[in-house]
């Protein structure tokens, strides 16, 4: 007996129980319906398949990450299935704590996918340590699919799987439709404490690291002199990236004209998309300026340009957001902002934000056909298995080709109670080579699968199909008869 899984959270649930519009936030292993103390609405994933459980020891007693849902450690990928606006930009957020929730003491290790596209892999190292993974995607169909698969070690599970909807172009890039941005680093300098900050500070709910934090994550201050400022004055953010008001308000400055900072890159090397975020929160006198330059080893032509944030931003305690839209990057990042001679004043700098390219797998081109054919059996549940039907591995009852981009090769559907005629787009998957749909209650004549040209097995026996056998099927090598 295969334990099936399906959820499709539609868009009458975000209006009958009022989140934040855009937000959808899923506590896997969740009871009840909460709200959490930053007022965001948590809703129980309810699935007949996984279990749910506790985590048994740690620190953590924010509730959501109390509760997960864990899997078989088998071949199969299990997917949680939630719906979207067409060309609206999201950030899909994934969290794993371990917790040791099956007291077993063997830290998970498995795969995490967006529909067809290799995501991550989640190499749980510690009981207690949260591991959130983040994603942003332009979404070009009503649905998406996140899926664990690939347990290597131990039960893969979740503990929490949260979107987030973007507004007008924020985070558009001309890469949108070949690649998705994976979170790679969020920094909040200059930050009052070791908070992060998040909804409501940031309408959209990204988490800003606390710059302290990151310290004890690989952020390394390597210049003397570098001093925290904050201001309570209103900021204008209103615009690209919209970084929360809360952030911009504090920052860094290099009082001995330098900030030089070492920073690992999670998912590192690779292309990413890397941006500063600046405004001027300190008052300069009218003989003062504050002028420096962005210092990358390696990369000599982003020395030459100036920033003059009061300037670039048109006034003070305005946003400036300078970036590079495609910069090949190191996993370990050595980066330093030095002042100009004729500058007055130290750099500064607020916030930062580097996310990498992922390269979106598009997946089987058979996908459109198979779920059309699966939507057709909405009661039953081998037809909800969620995701590409091949990959990162192929449905159940499915065996997929090893191209890179993978066809359909058998279907497997002997004895599932398939009523009503055999569907005609069959015909459609002409990769096939192994059809069997024996002992079903399939009625009507056999569909015309002439197209189906690399057909070697079929099995339809068993089933009340009538007619004389069409002649496409006569020379077939291993042809079951219709009855037996
Ligand atoms: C998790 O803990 C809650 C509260 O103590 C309890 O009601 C629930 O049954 C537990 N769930 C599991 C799967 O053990
Ligand atoms: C996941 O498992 C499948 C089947 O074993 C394999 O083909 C695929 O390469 C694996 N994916 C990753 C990312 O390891
Ligand atoms: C997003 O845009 C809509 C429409 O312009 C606006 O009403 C809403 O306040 C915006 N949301 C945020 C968080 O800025
Ligand atoms: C902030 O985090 C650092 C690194 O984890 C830790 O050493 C420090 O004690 C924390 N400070 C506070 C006030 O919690
Ligand atoms: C980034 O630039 C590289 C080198 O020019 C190019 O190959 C790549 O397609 C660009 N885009 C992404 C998303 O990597
Ligand atoms: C700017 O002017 C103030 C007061 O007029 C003076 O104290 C300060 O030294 C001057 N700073 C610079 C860099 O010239």
């Amino acid at each position: 007996m295969f334990a099936f899984f399906f959820l499709l959270f539609t868009a009458l649930i975000y209006h009958v129980f009022a989140q934040v519009p855009g937000f959808f936030s899923i506590d896997c292993g969740g009871t009840e319906k909460f709200l959490d103390e930053i007022g965001l609405e948590w809703t129980p994933d309810k699935l007949v398949c996984g279990n749910a459980a506790n985590i048994s020891v740690g620190s953590e007693n924010t509730k959501p990450y109390t509760t997960l849902r864990y899997f078989p450690a088998d071949s199969r990928k299990y997917c949680y299935t939630l719906s979207v606006e067409a060309r609206k930009r999201y950030l899909v957020r994934a969290s794993f704590l371990y917790g040791n929730f099956d007291r077993n003491d063997v830290y998970p290790k498995f795969d995490i996918s967006l529909g067809a596209t290799h995501w991550s892999t989640i190499v749980i190292s510690d009981a207690d340590t949260l591991e959130v993974r983040e994603l942003i995607f332009l979404a070009t169909s009503p649905s998406i699919s996140v899926c664990l698969s690939n347990a290597s070690t131990g039960q893969p599970f979740i503990s929490t799987l949260e979107l987030r909807q973007f507004n007008g172009s924020m985070y558009y890039t001309d890469f949108e439709t070949a690649s998705y941005l994976s979170v790679s680093a969020r920094i909040n300098f200059g930050a009052v404490n070791n908070d992060s900050v998040r909804y409501p500070d940031d309408p959209f709910d990204r988490i800003w690291e606390s710059d302290s934090i990151r310290k004890a994550n690989f952020l390394v201050d390597v210049a003397a002199g570098t001093s925290k400022i904050s201001t309570t004055t209103p900021i204008n953010v209103n615009r690209d990236e919209r970084p929360p008001e809360k952030v911009m308000q504090t920052a860094v400055v290099g009082r001995n004209g330098l900030l030089n900072y070492r920073l690992n890159l999670d998912g590192f090397p690779g292309f990413g998309w890397a941006f500063s975020y600046f405004s001027e929160i300190e008052d300069l006198g009218a003989n003062e300026s504050r002028k420096f330059r962005l210092k990358l080893p390696g990369y000599p032509d982003i020395t030459k340009a100036t920033v003059n944030i009061q300037e670039n931003a048109q006034g003070r305690y305005r946003l400036y957001e300078p970036g590079f839209t495609n910069l090949s990057l190191p996993f370990v990042l050595t980066f330093s902002f030095g002042k100009t001679a004729d500058s007055s004043r130290g750099p500064l700098l607020n916030a930062m934000e580097i996310n990498k390219y992922l390269q979106i797998n598009f997946g089987s081109p058979d996908a459109a056909v198979i779920s059309g054919l699966t939507s057709q059996y909405p009661q039953a549940d081998w037809a909800q298995e969620g995701g590409d039907p091949c990959l990162p591995v192929p449905w159940s009852w499915l065996q997929c080709s090893m191209d890179a981009q993978p066809r359909i090769f058998a279907i497997l559907l002997s004895r599932k109670n398939l009523p009503g005629n055999i569907p005609s787009k069959i015909s459609k998957l002409t990769g096939l080579v192994e059809l069997w749909l024996d002992g079903n209650s399939l009625s009507g004549s056999i569909p015309d699968l002439s197209d189906c040209t690399n057909l070697r097995i079929i099995h339809l026996e068993n089933n009340r199909l009538t007619g004389a056998l069409p002649s496409f099927l006569t020379g077939l090598p291993n042809l079951a008869e219709l009855s037996s």
